[in-house]
């Protein structure tokens, strides 16, 4: 199976759970390929089976250009038969805008037809022993999900 992990991280938080969920996924088995949004077109995963976001919101929920550019192209694009989960960092401390930016792509994610294999993951800044479990957690539903 093969699965693309797409991540925006400007500090470093996304792209450290974006590491941890390369290595589980590995680990379950997958040939992952993961890369950063601005680098990255949305297309790449028509050749995956499960396709992950991982994503910081900064600015009250408002994207920054390359999460929106690549949220743009998403758009554009038939999931249907393709798996997804989303992830993301974010502080509470922004209440109703806490992860804004992971459940927009959740949304768009199912509106192009993809199935969602497990809930989002939404940590506080960087990931702590219990955030780590919580990737672990969803990294073995996403390999039922497919392997099931
Ligand atoms: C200026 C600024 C605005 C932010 N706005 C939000 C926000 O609207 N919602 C949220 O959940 N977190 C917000 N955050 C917190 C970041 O999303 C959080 O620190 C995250 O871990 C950063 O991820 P990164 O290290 O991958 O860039 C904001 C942080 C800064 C500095």
């Amino acid at each position: 199976m093969k699965a693309r992990i797409v991540y925006a991280s400007m500090t470093g938080n996304d792209a450290d759970m974006a590491d941890i969920l390369e290595e589980d996924l590995q680990d379950l088995g997958f040939d992952v390929e993961t890369s950063e949004a601005e680098f990255t077109d949305a297309s790449d995963y028509l050749s995956s089976d499960l396709c992950i976001f991982i994503t910081y919101t900064y600015g009250e929920g408002t994207m920054t250009d390359d999460i929106a550019d690549f949220y743009d192209q998403l758009k554009d694009l038939d999931l249907s038969g393709k798996y997804f989960a989303v992830m993301g960092s974010g502080d509470k401390m922004y209440a109703d805008h806490f992860c804004e930016n992971v459940f927009d792509f959740e949304k768009m994610f199912k509106q192009v037809g993809a199935k969602e294999v497990t809930k989002p993951v939404t940590i506080e800044n960087a990931p702590n022993d219990n955030d780590i479990d919580a990737i672990d957690n969803a990294a073995k539903e996403m390999a039922d999900q497919l392997n099931g």
